[in-house]
């Protein structure tokens, strides 16, 4: 690729593709969204980066925005959706020696199969995906590992460990194949984290910032986490910028020299997210990926019924997977994306037979039923 704008990408002969992954998520507000741009270059004329240990006067006022945004006391601002995600979990491992009173190194934090949360030496080790983990062992330890959308073996697990921190989980399974769990599960996974005082802890580095239809994934079920992290969206794909979002009596565990980046909340990554969020906020990007993602499915289902390639289409919003008519480890799905890629539109597998549709939220209904007849086209060559 060597230029996009909008729904739209380049390659280097100038092919113009839909773009249906979206960078995994971040480019929500679509290409070089010219507010987002204008964002970040003025603020890049102007400063850069101040040692972490001076005042700047952008990271206070991003500060103060995004935690009113999202409806929280504090963020603490981080780089990569990785980066967020330990920083959740060290902040839930602090809290659960300092305020719950668990003995220090004994906290556990429950996570689930399948899970995504990023490529570091502590997230991988509690992967169950090979790909990821194998031979970057020793792993890290204080995890427990459930199946997810399973309330049962969430209730077994606090009930029968004493030293239970945290609930790590993605409102929706991205990476797994955009899985979502059946209605309720968050709701009640929440309630049961409350009764045994346990930290529900959202990665919505993926499904978060309007991509499923609400400003958070966990909005559908209006549930609040006790820390929330964001990632990806939260610059519309522009600039690395990663968040850790939770309450005062959470998040005051952290004290100066506790934890902290070099770059984190940096001037032009503080100027940089409000002016992504104010897109999401100001163009109704939630509202669109809601209609649109309703269309998308109706449509594809239309096709679904009669068709033999693929199965079913599943996801919330514009966060969508179709499942493929062949063995997971077949390469079909694979060729149906090069396929797509040659009718004009990019997508890739999640996993073997699962392709995920997650173009940016700033696409038409014109341009999604176009998108959709692209697909229906391709799928159709492949139609035994
Ligand atoms: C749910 C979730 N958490 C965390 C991450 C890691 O984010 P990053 O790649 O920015 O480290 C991802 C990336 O795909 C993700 O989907």
């Amino acid at each position: 690729m060597s230029k996009g704008e909008g729904v739209y990408v380049w390659d280097v002969e100038g092919k113009k593709y839909y773009d249906f992954l979206s960078a995994y998520s971040a480019v929500n507000q679509g290409h070089c969204h010219p507010k987002i741009v204008n964002a970040m270059t003025q603020q890049a004329q102007t400063l850069s980066l101040t040692s972490r240990a001076f005042y700047n006067d952008v990271l206070g006022k991003y500060e103060k925005f995004a935690s009113e945004y999202f409806n929280f006391d504090k963020l603490l601002p981080m780089n990569t959706g990785a980066e967020a995600v330990e920083t959740a979990l060290k902040i839930c491992r602090k809290w659960a020696y300092e305020v719950k009173g668990i003995d220090e190194n004994k906290a556990e934090i429950i996570v689930c199969e399948n899970n995504f949360h990023g490529r570091t030496t502590t997230i991988i080790s509690f992967s169950n995906d090979p790909v990821a983990r194998k031979n970057f062992g020793p792993y890290t330890d204080g995890f427990i590992k459930i199946e997810y959308d399973n309330l049962k073996a969430l209730e077994e697990a606090l009930e029968n460990n004493k030293n239970v921190a945290g609930f790590l989980v993605e409102p929706i399974q991205g990476e797994a194949g955009v899985y979502v769990p059946s209605e309720g599960y968050l709701t009640k996974a929440k309630a049961l984290c409350e009764t045994h005082n346990v930290l529900f802890i959202a990665d919505e580095v993926q499904t978060g910032i309007a991509r499923t239809g609400k400003l958070l994934a966990v909005d559908h079920e209006n549930v609040k986490p006790d820390i929330l992290i964001l990632g990806k969206a939260l610059s519309g794909g522009a600039y690395p910028v990663s968040a850790v979002l939770a309450n005062d009596p959470i998040m005051k565990v952290i004290r100066p020299g506790n934890h902290g980046s070099t770059f984190g909340g940096n001037p032009i990554a503080a100027a940089v997210a409000i002016a992504a969020l104010e897109v999401v906020r100001d163009e109704e990007l939630a509202t669109n990926a809601e209609v649109l993602g309703e269309l998308f499915r109706s449509e594809l289902d239309k096709f679904i019924e009669t068709s033999s390639i693929a199965t079913l289409v599943r996801g919330k919003g514009l966060l969508n997977a179709i499942v493929i008519n062949d063995d997971e480890d077949s390469d079909t799905a694979w060729n149906i994306c090069l396929a797509l890629r040659d009718n004009g539109l990019l997508a890739k597998p999640t996993h073997g037979n699962i392709i995920r549709f997650a173009p940016p939220l700033v696409m038409t209904k014109d341009e999604l039923l176009d998108c959709v007849s692209i697909i229906v086209k391709t799928l159709k060559q492949f139609e035994a």
